[in-house]
């Protein structure tokens, strides 16, 4: 199969049921997206695909239709997402698991909305949880991105 990931064209030669989450972490040694419940319970393992959010365990590597971004495509080390950025200046993280889901899922949140509000915040990442319990963090860094955005430094 052929797929896009993080602008670059892949060639692979797997299962045509395994999921994206197996095939970026285990063919292609991307570890950036984690493996949390492979139920799509967590958000663990949440990718862009065309700049949505979608679980990477819960679909099939060979039903991808559409350009993959995980957390390795998303800025670079020196020109990081906004989002990242908002992470690092907020010290979100606690043990970091679950971080790079919740980084994705609140890019794909902002390109959808680009000022919500607390409740748009927790709806829309009340799918990724976080046992360190970092939400407050989140939310903030979150308004501070949407901010941020608003103000044209995306
Ligand atoms: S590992 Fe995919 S949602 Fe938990
Ligand atoms: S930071 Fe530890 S699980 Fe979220």
């Amino acid at each position: 199969m052929r797929l896009i990931i993080n602008g670059k064209p892949e060639t692979l030669d797997v299962e045509d049921d395994m999921p994206l989450l197996w095939v970026l972490r285990d063919e292609l040694g991307i570890k950036g997206v984690k493996y949390g419940c492979g139920i799509a319970q967590c958000g663990a393992c949440t990718v862009h695909i065309d700049g949505v959010a979608v679980r990477s365990c819960a679909i099939r590597a060979s039903d991808v239709e559409g350009e993959i971004t995980t957390i390795e495509g998303l800025g670079t080390p020196d020109a990081l997402h906004v989002v990242q950025q908002a992470w690092i200046d907020h010290q979100v993280a606690q043990c970091g698991y679950c971080q790079s889901g919740q980084i994705m899922s609140a890019a794909a949140l902002l390109d959808q909305n680009a000022n919500p509000s607390d409740e748009d915040i927790d709806n829309y990442m009340s799918a990724n949880l976080c046992r360190c319990g970092t939400y407050p963090r989140i939310r903030e860094a979150i308004k501070d991105a949407a901010s941020k955005l608003g103000a044209g430094a995306a």
